[in-house]
Protein backbone atom coordinates (compact mmCIF):
# COMPACT_ATOMS: atom_id res chain seq x y z
CA UNK A 1 0.00 0.00 0.00
CA UNK A 2 1.33 3.56 -0.54
CA UNK A 3 2.79 5.51 2.05
CA UNK A 4 2.54 9.00 2.62
CA UNK A 5 6.39 10.22 3.36
CA UNK A 6 7.80 13.34 4.08
CA UNK A 7 11.70 14.18 3.85
CA UNK A 8 12.80 17.15 5.57
CA UNK A 9 16.13 18.19 4.59
CA UNK A 10 17.50 20.10 6.79
CA UNK A 11 21.06 21.38 5.73
CA UNK A 12 21.69 24.88 4.74
CA UNK A 13 23.28 23.53 1.33
CA UNK A 14 20.82 22.89 -1.11
CA UNK A 15 22.39 20.47 -2.73
CA UNK A 16 24.47 19.39 -0.55
CA UNK A 17 24.93 16.18 0.40
CA UNK A 18 22.45 15.51 2.66
CA UNK A 19 19.85 16.53 0.17
CA UNK A 20 21.15 15.10 -2.48
CA UNK A 21 20.94 11.24 -0.19
CA UNK A 22 17.57 12.83 0.31
CA UNK A 23 16.31 13.27 -3.21
CA UNK A 24 17.84 9.69 -3.94
CA UNK A 25 15.59 8.50 -1.03
CA UNK A 26 12.71 10.37 -2.78
CA UNK A 27 13.50 8.58 -6.03
CA UNK A 28 13.42 5.19 -4.67
CA UNK A 29 10.31 5.91 -2.55
CA UNK A 30 8.22 7.16 -5.79
CA UNK A 31 9.86 4.36 -7.84
CA UNK A 32 7.70 2.08 -5.31
CA UNK A 33 4.76 4.00 -5.68
CA UNK A 34 4.69 6.41 -2.48
CA UNK A 35 3.27 9.69 -2.30
CA UNK A 36 6.77 11.96 -1.56
CA UNK A 37 6.97 15.07 -0.85
CA UNK A 38 10.08 17.13 0.49
CA UNK A 39 10.50 19.66 2.29
CA UNK A 40 13.84 22.01 2.16
CA UNK A 41 13.96 23.32 5.79
CA UNK A 42 15.87 26.56 4.76
CA UNK A 43 13.29 27.69 2.48
CA UNK A 44 10.66 27.82 5.40
CA UNK A 45 10.48 30.31 8.57
CA UNK A 46 10.99 28.52 11.35
CA UNK A 47 11.21 30.72 14.37
CA UNK A 48 12.83 29.46 17.71
CA UNK A 49 10.95 27.85 20.32
CA UNK A 50 10.43 30.76 22.82
CA UNK A 51 9.41 28.07 25.66
CA UNK A 52 6.16 30.32 26.49
CA UNK A 53 4.29 26.93 27.49
CA UNK A 54 1.13 28.13 25.80
CA UNK A 55 0.72 25.03 23.94
CA UNK A 56 0.50 23.10 26.98
CA UNK A 57 -2.81 23.97 27.45
CA UNK A 58 -3.54 24.72 23.78
CA UNK A 59 -2.06 22.35 21.79
CA UNK A 60 -0.74 25.34 19.36
CA UNK A 61 1.66 27.54 19.49
CA UNK A 62 1.73 31.35 19.75
CA UNK A 63 4.05 32.43 16.73
CA UNK A 64 3.15 33.01 13.19
CA UNK A 65 5.34 31.09 10.91
CA UNK A 66 5.33 28.03 8.34
CA UNK A 67 5.63 25.49 11.46
CA UNK A 68 2.29 25.05 11.80
CA UNK A 69 1.91 23.84 8.10
CA UNK A 70 4.99 21.44 8.68
CA UNK A 71 3.75 19.94 11.70
CA UNK A 72 -0.15 19.22 9.75
CA UNK A 73 2.19 17.42 7.52
CA UNK A 74 4.18 15.22 9.98
CA UNK A 75 1.21 14.56 11.51
CA UNK A 76 -0.65 13.24 8.37
CA UNK A 77 2.65 11.30 6.90
CA UNK A 78 2.80 7.67 7.66
CA UNK A 79 7.13 8.23 7.71
CA UNK A 80 9.29 10.57 8.23
CA UNK A 81 13.05 10.83 7.11
CA UNK A 82 14.73 13.55 8.69
CA UNK A 83 18.47 14.26 6.74
CA UNK A 84 20.89 16.29 8.62
CA UNK A 85 24.38 17.29 8.10
CA UNK A 86 26.70 16.21 11.09
CA UNK A 87 27.51 19.60 12.42
CA UNK A 88 29.71 19.47 15.56
CA UNK A 89 28.45 16.19 16.23
CA UNK A 90 25.02 17.18 16.04
CA UNK A 91 21.97 17.51 14.15
CA UNK A 92 21.88 21.21 11.97
CA UNK A 93 20.56 23.80 13.89
CA UNK A 94 17.82 24.20 11.35
CA UNK A 95 16.70 20.85 12.09
CA UNK A 96 16.71 21.27 15.68
CA UNK A 97 15.00 24.83 15.77
CA UNK A 98 12.04 22.80 13.97
CA UNK A 99 12.13 19.68 16.50
CA UNK A 100 11.71 22.13 19.22
CA UNK A 101 8.66 23.72 18.04
CA UNK A 102 6.78 19.76 17.65
CA UNK A 103 5.78 20.86 21.54
CA UNK A 104 2.19 21.50 20.66
CA UNK A 105 1.35 18.53 18.46
CA UNK A 106 4.25 15.74 19.34
CA UNK A 107 1.30 13.86 21.05
CA UNK A 108 -0.17 13.40 17.89
CA UNK A 109 3.17 11.68 16.03
CA UNK A 110 1.83 8.21 17.07
CA UNK A 111 3.15 5.08 14.82
CA UNK A 112 5.10 7.04 12.46
CA UNK A 113 8.20 5.51 10.99
CA UNK A 114 11.44 7.24 10.51
CA UNK A 115 14.73 7.30 8.81
CA UNK A 116 17.87 9.42 9.38
CA UNK A 117 20.17 10.55 6.32
CA UNK A 118 23.60 11.67 8.37
CA UNK A 119 26.10 13.12 6.36
CA UNK A 120 29.98 13.95 7.70
CA UNK A 121 33.44 14.76 6.83
CA UNK A 122 34.41 11.98 9.31
CA UNK A 123 35.34 8.59 8.38
CA UNK A 124 34.34 6.77 11.54
CA UNK A 125 30.40 5.72 11.13
CA UNK A 126 30.85 5.06 14.98
CA UNK A 127 31.33 8.90 15.58
CA UNK A 128 28.58 9.57 13.77
CA UNK A 129 25.91 7.00 16.46
CA UNK A 130 25.65 10.85 18.99
CA UNK A 131 24.23 12.10 15.79
CA UNK A 132 21.86 9.31 15.49
CA UNK A 133 21.64 9.31 19.32
CA UNK A 134 20.39 13.37 19.04
CA UNK A 135 17.96 12.50 16.57
CA UNK A 136 16.66 9.54 18.88
CA UNK A 137 15.85 11.80 21.73
CA UNK A 138 13.01 13.46 19.56
CA UNK A 139 11.87 9.97 18.42
CA UNK A 140 11.92 8.82 22.28
CA UNK A 141 9.18 11.18 22.81
CA UNK A 142 6.72 9.91 20.91
CA UNK A 143 3.98 7.58 20.55
CA UNK A 144 5.50 4.25 19.31
CA UNK A 145 8.22 5.10 16.52
CA UNK A 146 9.57 2.96 14.81
CA UNK A 147 13.04 3.68 13.38
CA UNK A 148 13.33 2.03 9.98
CA UNK A 149 16.68 2.94 8.92
CA UNK A 150 19.63 5.10 9.33
CA UNK A 151 22.33 6.27 6.64
CA UNK A 152 25.67 6.79 7.90
CA UNK A 153 27.01 8.86 5.08
CA UNK A 154 30.88 9.54 5.94
CA UNK A 155 33.45 10.62 4.50
CA UNK A 156 31.98 13.51 2.60
CA UNK A 157 32.50 17.04 3.05
CA UNK A 158 32.61 19.53 0.17
CA UNK A 159 29.14 20.17 -1.30
CA UNK A 160 27.59 17.20 -3.55
CA UNK A 161 31.22 15.04 -2.73
CA UNK A 162 28.59 12.44 -1.99
CA UNK A 163 27.69 11.96 -5.69
CA UNK A 164 30.27 9.59 -6.35
CA UNK A 165 29.72 7.53 -3.47
CA UNK A 166 27.96 4.26 -2.94
CA UNK A 167 25.79 6.23 -0.41
CA UNK A 168 23.73 7.92 -3.35
CA UNK A 169 22.45 3.75 -3.96
CA UNK A 170 22.16 3.42 -0.15
CA UNK A 171 19.66 6.01 -0.56
CA UNK A 172 17.77 4.78 -3.28
CA UNK A 173 17.28 1.67 -1.81
CA UNK A 174 16.16 2.59 1.70
CA UNK A 175 13.53 4.97 0.03
CA UNK A 176 13.12 1.80 -2.39
CA UNK A 177 12.21 -0.47 0.47
CA UNK A 178 10.52 1.98 2.27
C1 LIG B 1 29.45 24.18 10.96
C2 LIG B 1 29.95 22.85 10.49
C3 LIG B 1 30.24 21.88 11.44
C4 LIG B 1 30.67 20.62 11.04
N1 LIG B 1 30.94 19.69 11.99
C5 LIG B 1 31.35 18.46 11.62
C6 LIG B 1 31.60 17.46 12.59
O1 LIG B 1 31.45 17.66 13.79
N2 LIG B 1 32.01 16.24 12.16
C7 LIG B 1 32.19 15.95 10.83
O2 LIG B 1 32.56 14.84 10.50
N3 LIG B 1 31.92 16.88 9.88
C8 LIG B 1 31.52 18.12 10.24
N4 LIG B 1 31.24 19.07 9.29
C9 LIG B 1 31.28 18.69 7.86
C10 LIG B 1 29.88 18.34 7.33
O3 LIG B 1 29.21 17.41 8.16
C11 LIG B 1 30.00 17.77 5.92
O4 LIG B 1 30.55 18.74 5.06
C12 LIG B 1 28.66 17.27 5.39
O5 LIG B 1 28.85 16.53 4.21
C13 LIG B 1 27.72 18.44 5.11
O6 LIG B 1 26.50 17.94 4.61
P1 LIG B 1 25.61 18.84 3.63
O7 LIG B 1 26.37 18.96 2.34
O8 LIG B 1 24.36 18.09 3.52
O9 LIG B 1 25.44 20.16 4.30
C14 LIG B 1 30.83 20.33 9.67
C15 LIG B 1 30.54 21.32 8.71
C16 LIG B 1 30.13 22.56 9.12
C17 LIG B 1 29.82 23.63 8.08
Amino acid sequence: MPKKILIISSSPRRGGNSDLLADEFMRGAQDSGHNVEKIFLKDKKVNYCSGCGVCYDTKKCVQKDDVSEILEKIATSDVIVLATPVYFYTMSAQLKTLIDRCCPRYEEFSNKEFYFILTAADEDKAMLERTAESLRGFTACLDNPVEKGVLYATGVWKPAEVKDTKFMRQAYELGKNS
